[in-house]
């Protein structure tokens, strides 16, 4: 493979950048605690963000509005998700990116992104719904999350204008069907760039032996073996979520330095152990 030493990934083809690690919102304990944790990431360079509007029942949306509010808005690249069926009518969609735009506290998104695709809804609809919403002004760019590589070639053909730039998908060291099943060679091709979720298993990468080996060898801990791992790969920007002052502190050196050759080729041959 080859090797991404950038720490800031371009997000499609837009020409804009950001950290190469980002930070998720779902299931956030204690928000308070989280909002000192996410003022102290974004003070330590990390610049983007995701939600949606299903977390927490849009209290993920609120917190991230309270946080953005405090830090400075113009400086952080904030993705949120709507779901398939507030996509499935014009009308829908703009009152589903109104109210997440009220509880964000915002009068625009960097990105929304259909949330999954509903096969019992027509997808032809939800694109061009999703596409709508940049012309009333309410997202600069649109993408998806859980798409396939067909749902992803239905998405672009119906696109009149817009580009998507990201497709948001579970991507981490013990599940790489993303590298399997040709969807990142497919993101690459047509400069899509790659959320990695759930990128920390939960939290299970912590205590995987092998990671364990590799980092002693870098003086770093499997969670930051498992981040480097996937943000070593072109278009991949990683989005664990942590509420967790030291945790943060463990994610953000996760970044500034790359596995070697070698060592991402061993790591790339694990089988996955969760599929
Ligand atoms: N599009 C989708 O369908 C979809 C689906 C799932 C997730 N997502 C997005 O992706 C984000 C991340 O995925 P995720 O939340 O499922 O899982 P994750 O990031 O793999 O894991 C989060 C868990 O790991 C723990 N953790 C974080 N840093 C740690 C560290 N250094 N050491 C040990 N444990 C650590 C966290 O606890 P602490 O908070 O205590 O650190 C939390 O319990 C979500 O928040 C969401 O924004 C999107």
């Amino acid at each position: 493979m080859y090797i991404d030493y950038r720490d800031k990934k371009e997000i499609g083809n837009t020409g804009e950048f950001v950290s190469a690690i980002g930070l998720g919102t779902w299931r956030i304990k204690d928000y308070d605690t989280a909002y000192k944790t996410f003022l102290h990431a974004f003070e330590s360079g990390i610049d983007n963000v995701d939600t949606a509007e299903i977390y927490d029942s849009g209290r993920a949306e609120e917190f991230v509005g309270r946080v953005v509010k405090a830090f400075g808005r113009d400086n952080i690249f904030i993705t949120t998700k709507l779901a398939p069926y507030s996509l499935s009518d014009k009308y829908s969609a703009v009152k589903a990116a109104e109210n997440s735009l009220k509880r964000l506290g915002i009068k625009y998104v960097d990105l929304i992104l259909i949330h999954w695709s509903e096969p019992s809804l027509n997808l032809v609809n939800q694109i061009r719904n999703l596409e709508y919403l940049i012309t009333r002004g309410y997202t600069r760019y649109i993408g998806v999350s859980n798409f396939t590589v067909s749902e992803l070639d239905i998405a672009i053909e119906n696109l009149s204008k817009h580009d998507i730039v990201v497709n948001q998908v579970k991507y981490s060291i013990l599940d790489k069907r993303v590298e399997r099943e040709g969807l990142l060679d497919y993101c690459i091709r047509n400069k899509i760039s790659i959320h990695a979720y759930t990128p920390l298993e939960g939290g299970l990468v912590a205590h995987n032996e092998i990671l364990k080996q590799v980092g002693e060898k870098y003086n770093k801990s499997p969670i930051q073996i498992a981040l480097n791992y996937l943000i070593s790969h072109t278009r991949v920007i990683a989005i664990p979520k942590t509420e967790n002052e030291e945790h943060l502190t463990e994610i953000i050196n996760s970044m500034g330095w790359r596995l070697d050759q070698r060592d991402l080729d061993i790591l790339s041959t694990i089988e996955d152990i969760l599929y």
